[in-house]
């Protein structure tokens, strides 16, 4: 071969080899934002988003709808407990009678303000049909349950769908006295850095306060006190917020439990952070929590947890 054919065939070879470089940056760009979705891709996504509403309805379906009423009195059930003096709206949301961990008076709510005995969910909603598990909230059965008269049935089925396939066994994170099995603090502030700290929670987790200045909650502060709420809202998103719902990112169990064994480590109040501390943790904090105007995403009211 003479030497000019080898250096234009090398040179073939190589521009070859450059173009389908380009040819695959193209291609990774369109999965990144793809332009169709099959049809059962979409039903699937469709069917996520549903599960995430109907448990941000459990937590609080006022402020996950935008054309509700508030309920002023207390829940018809309510007078049949004496323990929790929860009043007005709180006795309506599904949480407070039936736990963070769906476990009523068998899990966290067993003792403590928020004790009802009243029972939980979690076994029920396993044997329960959704057309059953839509029905409890329509007076079929139990008696005094009807939410008909506050939420559509749109609502009424997000809950079922939820109760059927977007509960989680909470035993499997935190032992009884709330502390995480396992997990892996080192993956968990990857995980909280990549996804919770920009615009939002900031890097020590203190971008947001749930609760007041003289008394703040921040994600520490629920993860430590309250592992089976944090672990409900990381799943299905704050009501009424633009915050992420894990299940309709399609994160793993181990990757919920290595986030809370880190979320458990970040600040729980005010003291102990210094002045960098705070403009660290705090940045962005005036990105969201204050109103989302999207058209049916629900009354984004100010960072209050309830
Ligand atoms: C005021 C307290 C209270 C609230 C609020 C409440 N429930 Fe209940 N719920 C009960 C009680 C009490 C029962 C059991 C009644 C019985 O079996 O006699 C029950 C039963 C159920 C059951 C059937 C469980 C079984 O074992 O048959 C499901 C499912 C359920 N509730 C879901 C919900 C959902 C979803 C919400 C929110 C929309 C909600 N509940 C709000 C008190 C409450």
């Amino acid at each position: 071969m003479k030497k000019n054919t080898i250096i234009l065939l090398l040179l073939t070879v190589f521009s070859t080899a450059a173009w389908s470089q380009g040819g695959m940056m193209g291609r990774s760009t369109q999965q990144l934002y793809p332009q169709s979705y099959s049809q059962e891709e979409s039903d699937k996504l469709d069917e996520l988003i549903r599960i995430s509403r109907g448990g941000q309805l459990y937590d609080n379906w006022w402020k996950t709808t935008i054309d509700t009423e508030k309920p002023q009195k207390d829940h018809p059930l309510w007078k049949e407990q004496s323990t929790n003096n929860r009043i007005g709206y709180d006795t309506y949301r599904c949480k407070e009678c039936h736990g963070w961990d769906y476990r009523g008076k068998d899990g966290a709510y067993g003792k403590g303000s928020h004790y009802t005995g009243f029972k939980g969910i979690y076994e029920t909603a396993k044997k329960m049909s959704i057309k059953e598990l839509e029905n409890v909230n329509k007076n079929v059965t139990p008696k005094n349950h009807d939410f008909t008269k506050y939420i559509g049935n749109k609502e009424i089925t997000d809950l079922a769908l939820f109760m059927k396939k977007g509960l989680i066994d909470t035993s499997k994170f935190v032992n009884n006295e709330g502390l995480p099995i396992g997990g892996n603090p080192m993956r968990g502030s990857y995980i909280f850095n990549r996804n919770c700290t920009h615009m939002c929670h900031g890097s020590a987790g203190i971008g947001i306060n749930f609760g007041d200045a003289e008394k703040p909650e921040f994600v520490g502060t629920i993860a430590y006190k309250n592992p089976w709420e944090f672990i409900h809202k990381v799943r299905n998103g704050q009501p009424g917020t633009r915050m992420p719902s894990a299940i309709i990112n399609d994160w793993s169990e181990k990757d919920i439990l290595d986030l809370l064994s880190f979320a458990r480590t970040l600040p729980k109040d005010i003291s102990g952070i210094g002045w960098w501390g705070r403009f660290r943790g705090g940045m962005g904090r005036y990105g969201m929590m204050h109103g989302d105007y999207r058209p049916g995403s629900g009354r984004g009211f100010g960072p209050s947890l309830e």
